[in-house]
């Protein structure tokens, strides 16, 4: 949840600490601080509570001097939200800092060990104890010292360390995100791509365990003691794609975006697609394994395998996906969905079903991720960066990723490429300024509303599902979804006069969703209609084309634009809803 940013270079490192912090913001934090200094001066540390922007005019980051420095966004595990928890932290003597993202979980016992040496504790964090671990092996030098600290540790740790005295940031990430931007004038450390996407496309991803020492003079990389190397990519994201431009939200901006990212995630390497349908077609048992929006499209998907490939996977939350374990073999496939790939509850899963020597397909965003790197193969949306807290053009990408796997399983992938790119039009307009207009009108109908019922069937459902999840993360109104069919066996209870439903139809199930609807209407329900045609039992209608397959995709979109509506009439800032975080890097 929290981020960490570092540079080492030939320019002043705190202002770009400070912008690589801001862009890491979207994570989700409570606290932060920047740690700078020359080889030759002392580090100074400026930390605290709030936003990076309040901090930042209280302590004034950017006066901070030094050509390396650290810095940490905090979401708190192990100690209350105060400028003394804060990180960096220090180690006894004031030279050595550390910023870490993660939990240490053996640092109770590490941290009563070392006040017995005699280090005095100034924070309630499981962190600080990095700082003296490496203070306590100092007399070896800075780099052995940071390798036997590190090798102490256990737990979910992304680090960066610097030392007075010392030209270098040494960091080390094992179940936390940590990549390396490679600029002409220096090296970058960040949680992610985005907050360095300003200075270099230039990323080097790293493995668990991966140690990196980066000075001025270049990179080195060691794993269980041995020097390895690791490639530079270039990556396609670009700073453009990062920045709000001529939106107020990164959320209707991401939500814009949805034409074009569509037709991106369709232009996919045959011979990777390839792979992945023979290896469906030899597995005995798939699974879909995702949190969140991730999971939604992962039910659209087994709805999809189901009708188009007669084809069972079963779609799990990755939370849930242990009970599941006796099923996996070495002939199981699991598909580990996730947009950030770095969900914790999905790189547990995907632990789980390597444990039981299953392969895993990551369907992600992030080349580097944890996924990527931990999966045996991936399949990438090429949406760009999503930086607002909820999944929207990601979510249409996961979609548009499961259908193309289950035409290419029966053939169709030419078929299917033509389907999609034929509704570019369509989806460019569900985010015209006419329809947000309309969605515009709903929201104020809706606003005060305190509850609305979603409901759909099959692939409908899957729909409903995420677009309550859209209205409640971001408007804070309880949204709940049924499928049409459940009504009758308890929800239909809370119908009253004037109470909201929203009802997505579709060609294939239109009588029964129909039937569902006129048992809403005859408790005095108020129904917004989401389906290509319109009905006398509509009293709001959103009209949107019938995509058939591709409905998922074209239903979602007005429902994430009515979503930021309320959320934007409500007062909520839509890319930052209280309580969540882009990246849920605990379980
Ligand atoms: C979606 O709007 C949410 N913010 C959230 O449910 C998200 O989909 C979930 O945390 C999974 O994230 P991932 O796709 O990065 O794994
Ligand atoms: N566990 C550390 C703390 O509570 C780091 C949390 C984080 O990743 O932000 O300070």
């Amino acid at each position: 949840m929290c981020g960490i940013v570092g540079y080492v270079g030939y320019r002043k490192a705190s202002p770009l600490l400070l912008k690589g912090l801001k862009n890491l913001e979207y994570r989700g934090y409570d606290s932060a601080g920047i740690a700078t200094c020359h080889a030759q001066s002392c580090i100074e540390v400026r930390k605290g509570i709030g936003k990076v922007e309040e901090i930042e005019k209280k302590l004034n980051f950017e006066s901070l001097d030094g050509d390396m420095g650290i810095a940490h966004t905090r979401w708190a595990t192990h100690g209350a939200v105060t400028d003394r928890n804060a990180h960096p932290h220090t180690d006894s003597t004031g030279k050595i800092a550390i910023v870490h993202n993660g939990i240490i979980e053996n640092y109770g016992e590490l941290k009563e060990e070392l006040i017995e040496k005699g280090h005095e504790f100034r924070s309630e964090t499981d962190s600080e104890v990095i700082a003296h671990l490496i203070e306590e092996n100092i007399a070896y030098g800075f780099e052995d010292a940071c390798m036997s600290a590190f090798n102490r540790l256990k737990g979910s740790y992304a680090i960066l360390a610097i030392k007075e005295g010392e030209d270098k940031i040494i960091g080390i990430r094992k179940d936390s995100p940590l990549v390396v931007g490679i600029a002409e004038h220096g090296t970058f450390f960040a949680s992610d791509i985005p907050s360095f996407l300003e200075w270099t496309k230039n990323v080097m991803y790293l493995y668990n365990y991966d140690i990196v020492i980066a000075g001025k003079e270049g990179i080195r990389v060691y794993n269980e003691g041995l020097e390895v190397s690791r490639p530079i990519d270039t990556v396609e994201w670009d700073i453009e794609q990062a920045k709000k431009g001529e939106f107020g939200h990164f959320m209707m901006k991401e939500i814009s975006e949805q034409a074009e990212t569509v037709m991106k995630a369709i232009k996919q390497d045959r011979a990777v697609v390839s792979a992945i349908v023979e290896e469906m077609k030899n597995a005995f048992g798939i699974f879909f394994v995702g949190c969140g929006s991730s999971y939604h499209a992962s039910l659209a998907g087994s709805y999809f395998f189901s009708k188009e490939v007669k084809m069972h996977v079963n779609p799990v939350l990755a939370s849930e996906f242990e009970n599941y374990e006796h099923f996996l073999t070495d002939k199981t496939l699991v598909f580990a969905v996730s947009q950030s790939g770095e969900t914790a509850d999905v790189l547990e899963a995907v632990r789980v079903a390597k444990g039981r020597g299953s392969r895993v397909i990551g369907i992600t965003n992030v080349l580097g991720s944890s996924l990527t790197m931990e999966g045996d193969a991936s399949l990438l949306m090429h949406s760009g960066p999503e930086i607002c807290v909820l999944s929207t053009k990601t979510y249409t990408s996961q979609v548009v990723l499961m259908n193309l796997l289950a035409h290419a399983l029966v053939n169709r992938y030419e078929e299917y490429m033509a389907d999609v790119k034929s509704l570019y039009l369509g989806i460019y307009n569900l985010t015209s300024r006419t329809m947000r207009e309309h969605l515009e009108e709903l929201a104020k109908e809706l606003v005060e509303e305190e509850h609305i019922y979603l409901i759909g069937r099959g692939l409908q459902y899957a729909t409903a599902l995420e677009a309550a999840l859209k209205i409640k993360e971001v408007s804070y109104i309880h949204a709940e979804a049924f499928a049409g069919g459940e009504l009758k066996h308890g929800p239909l209870a809370l119908i009253e006069e004037g109470t909201p439903v929203i009802a997505f139809t579709a060609r294939d199930n239109c009588n029964k969703i129909l039937s569902n609807m006129h048992e809403v209407k005859a408790r005095g329900g108020w129904i917004v209609g989401v389906s290509a045609k319109e009905s006398d039992l509509f009293d709001y209608w959103v009209k949107v084309p019938e995509a058939g397959a591709l409905n998922p995709i074209v239903q979602i979109i007005p429902i994430q634009i009515l979503a930021y509506e309320l959320a934007v009439l409500r007062g909520v800032d839509p890319d930052k809803p209280r309580n969540l975080a882009k990246s849920v890097t605990v379980t």
